[in-house]
């Protein structure tokens, strides 16, 4: 089953060619990403008119590569799967719209697929993850726990309550003077800093539930920053050191929290596994804190390789492939959604997802 799989919900311009075989592995045939980085850089964030823009001009070009490099036409594909939410509607609409296109001129089913969705599936992908399993999904515009039980089956068990992560690290990159997108920045600087220099806040630890709140640590850190401004490069190193070890006391709380109920509530699996993904799970940091909570915790971690955590096509086509086996098929009047929860029945949280764009 060889799928197209198109991402165009925030600022990067993919297409991917997936193949599913029968023994269910997947395999990347092409995996082409644009980054618009460069022409959001100046506004210090995604600005959502230049992006769908953006779309626009490079994503007949973007998806003709991807054909090219996985030496196929259109007539090969059994499926055309496109990001259809949640996202910047603008750019939602393009990939979505040009998935439809191609499904009805070559006859083939349509996938819409939630980009969630694509991020909680990639570790199948790539190294097979059952049923269930936790997921720590940490991105520009999301943080979220979720048990995947199933395709198309979520329970979402934690999320911010204000910022998502990838946006704490901007902010804070942003306030301190560090260009964007700040993420990779904090981190670069945070490796010269002394992270017990400031003592900022641990928001939400030890709190009932498994929800974060990052924005008064980045407020905190403002405050530091003022205290002792003009700030040196070593200040800005030693605030992003402090910054981030707060992330991680965190982040180590509330996953520790998420697998001892996932334990109980599956006494039977011998080895849990947490899958993390988004673009902020590329933090080094982040992943040795993950790397030793699940080894204390007897559990597997699975961090897809980073250019597959962050956005890209091979995601959205790996979601549609799974989904077109299991005749999941979606009609060429599928909506483009600005929001779309993985779990509907999870409760809306004050200001989560306030973005309503990025995942
Ligand atoms: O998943 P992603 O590529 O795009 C969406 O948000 O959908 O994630 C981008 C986010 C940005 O906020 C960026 O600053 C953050 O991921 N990020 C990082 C690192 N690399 C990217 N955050 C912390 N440390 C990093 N090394
Ligand atoms: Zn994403």
């Amino acid at each position: 089953m060889i799928v197209l799989g198109i991402e165009t919900s925030c600022d990067e311009t993919a297409a991917a060619i997936v193949r599913r075989k029968a023994d269910e592995q997947g395999e990347i045939l092409s995996n082409i990403v644009l980054s618009q980085i460069e022409d959001h850089a100046a506004f210090g964030g995604v600005v959502p008119e230049i992006a769908a823009r953006a779309h626009i001009d490079a994503l007949d070009t973007i998806i003709r590569q991807a054909m090219k490099e996985a030496d196929l036409t259109f007539g090969d594909l059994d499926g055309v799967a496109a990001t259809s939410g949640p996202g910047l509607i603008g750019g939602v609409l393009i990939g979505l719209m040009s998935a439809k296109a191609i499904a009805a001129a070559h006859n083939l089913p349509l996938l819409a697929i939630n980009h969630l969705e694509g991020h909680a599936l990639t570790a199948r992908l790539t190294n097979n993850a059952p049923f269930p399993h936790l997921l720590l999904l940490v991105s520009g515009g999301h943080s979220q726990i979720l048990l995947v039980k199933n395709i198309g089956d979520y329970e979402r068990w934690g999320t911010t309550i204000d910022d998502a992560l990838g946006e704490a690290f901007d902010k804070t990159a942003k306030l301190l003077g560090l260009p964007y997108p700040g993420g990779p920045q904090v981190e670069k600087a945070a490796a010269k800093g002394d992270a017990k220099r400031f003592a900022l806040p641990r928001s939400m630890k030890g709190r009932e539930g498994y929800d974060f709140s990052f924005s008064g640590l980045k407020s905190a850190v403002r405050r530091e920053a003022e205290k002792i401004a003009p700030l040196t490069d070593q200040d800005v190193a030693d605030l992003c050191a402090s910054f981030q070890a707060a992330i991680c006391d965190i982040l180590d709380d509330r996953i520790s929290k998420a697998l001892t109920t996932f334990k109980e509530r599956f006494p039977d699996i011998a080895q849990p596994q947490l899958v993390v993904a988004g673009g902020v799970a590329a933090n080094q940091a982040i992943r040795q804190t993950l790397d030793r909570v699940l080894s204390a915790q007897d559990t597997q971690l699975i961090a897809p390789p980073i250019p597959l955590c962050t956005d890209n096509g091979a995601m959205i086509a790996w979601a549609g492939a799974e989904r077109l086996a299991l005749g999941l098929i979606d009609s060429l009047d599928a909506p483009a959604r600005p929001r779309w929860p993985l779990d509907p029945d999870a409760s809306s949280k004050i200001g989560s997802g306030r973005k309503g764009a990025k995942a």
